[in-house]
């Protein structure tokens, strides 16, 4: 382990090749490189201190260092004990960056991360970021719990995932009080209609074939939640050849499912006949305790949600009467009254556990949303006074997708003037009000 003043990482030496890696993805994130080429000169983020916290990967290392090329003074901490890859983490601190975080940390380790991650003042005592880039709300709940006075400096949260957009909801509006303003970065299209659809449906497939190398074509597959995720999961595993159910709670979302062609299942029904179990609810406990009683004989138990806290797998891995078999680190099979089944990634997130994660190109979207937003917010502050959830205006949104797919959109049909006046929009957007569903 590499444990210094300014970075604690898995292991420098790794960083060349975290370099290579980082720039073959580039290459996949061109709007990452239109917005550096836009905003070099000019230097936006000059100074800024930003303190992110998100899965170290060659994708989030590419966006990390545009923030700092852009002049933001940056640190950086993983929000996973167990998703960092070690040669970008190793990258970013060869440019300077101060790193903190390994792939398989321990829980310990992982707390004195987050300590040493802070900023700090000539004295040692913790000072807070204008903006935070949080991805499920781990930093922001910790600064919460450890370092509630400087909470009210901190400009903006760019909160990334569902998950974390629910916990500022629950935690805060209802039990606490909001004491942030969070930018809900999940909430802007060219995010969650694309990364947490597109993305999952193509890193779901490698994190289930590099854990247990099994035919999906021909299979019985379920997928629990209908939402973002559980699309692209869903469409990967018909697209492979399985024969599809989902499990909802939603009526809106299983009538979706439904025209889509899936079969809707109830939950003791589905597990009973199913071979691939996905869960993507953003829930807790979706397969607990009696439910593994219910599966399948060699079903296979998996979770593309955040954290593990979905398949239960450590409460099945504390019951004396299931024998459990590691196959690999991503991999252990139970026997339970003669029947196996399998749970990929001890219920951790199986995308990034077992595999790499997203491609390039649907993270390049989502991480040039991000900094749009950011530019955005730096160039609006008087739209971000209060505490509370902002959405940024679609215009951004537009922005995004035109920096991130020039082959496409300079394609586009260009409204004439009569025609943006019949249609009530400006000839060069926004093309939508800001509640249309896409
Ligand atoms: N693996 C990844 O790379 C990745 C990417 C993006 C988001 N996520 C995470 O995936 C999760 C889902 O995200 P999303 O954007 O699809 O959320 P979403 O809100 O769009 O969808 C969740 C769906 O699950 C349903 N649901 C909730 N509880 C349920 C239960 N107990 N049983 C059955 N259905 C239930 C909801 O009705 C909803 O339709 C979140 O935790 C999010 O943070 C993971």
């Amino acid at each position: 382990m590499d444990k210094t003043e300014g970075y604690w990482i898995k292991d420098i030496s790794l960083a060349a090749s975290g370099k290579l890696y980082c720039e073959e993805a580039l290459k996949q994130m061109p709007g990452l490189r239109v917005v550096r080429e836009k905003y070099m000169g000019t230097q936006p983020l000059k100074g800024i201190k930003i303190l992110g916290a998100g899965v170290i990967t060659y994708e989030c290392a590419n966006f990390a260092m545009l923030l700092k090329d852009l002049g933001a003074d940056l640190r950086w901490v993983t929000d996973s004990l167990h998703y960092t890859i070690d040669a970008a983490a190793a990258y970013l601190v060869s440019n300077g960056i101060s790193v903190y975080g390994y792939r398989h940390m321990t829980e310990e380790d992982y707390d004195e991360a987050y300590h040493l991650a802070q900023f700090r003042d000539g004295n040692g005592k913790v000072i807070a970021p204008r903006y935070i880039i949080s991805d499920g709300a781990e930093l922001p709940m910790f600064l919460h719990k450890n370092y509630p006075e400087i909470l009210p400096e901190i400009k903006v949260i760019f909160e990334q995932t569902t998950c974390g957009v629910n916990k500022y909801f629950s935690e805060f509006i209802n039990q606490s009080g909001l004491y942030f303003r969070v930018v809900d970065i999940n909430g802007c299209v060219t995010k969650s209609k694309f990364d947490n659809i597109y993305g999952s449906r193509e890193s779901m497939l490698e994190g289930i074939q590099r854990s247990l190398n099994i035919q999906i074509a021909g299979t019985e597959a379920v997928v629990f939640g209908f939402g973002e995720v559980g699309k692209g999961a869903a469409q990967a595993l018909r697209g492979m050849g399985a024969h599809v159910s989902i499990v909802e709670i939603d009526p809106i979302m299983a009538m979706q499912a439904h025209m889509e062609g899936y079969r809707i299942e109830d939950k003791k029904t589905a597990l009973r006949n199913s071979d691939i179990v996905v869960t993507a609810t953003g829930c807790i406990n979706t397969i607990d305790q009696q439910d593994f009683l219910d599966v399948k004989d060699n079903a296979v138990l998996m979770n593309m949600s955040e954290h593990n806290q979905e398949v239960n797998a450590a409460w099945v891995s504390n019951q004396k009467s299931i024998e459990a078999v590691r196959l690999n680190e991503s991999c252990v099979r139970y026997t339970y009254n003669g029947k196996q089944f399998y749970i990929l990634c001890d219920g951790y997130v199986l995308n990034l556990y077992a595999g790499y994660g997203h491609p390039p190109t649907v993270m390049g979207t989502t991480y040039t949303t991000h900094i749009l937003s950011l530019l955005y917010v730096e160039e609006h502050p008087e739209e971000f006074e209060k505490v509370g959830i902002y959405q940024i205006p679609r215009k951004v949104d537009e922005d995004v997708a035109r920096y991130s797919f020039p082959e496409i959109t300079k394609k586009l049909t260009t409204l004439t003037p009569e025609q943006a006046k019949y249609l009530s929009v400006q000839i060069e957007g926004p093309f939508k009000r800001e509640e249309y569903k896409y």
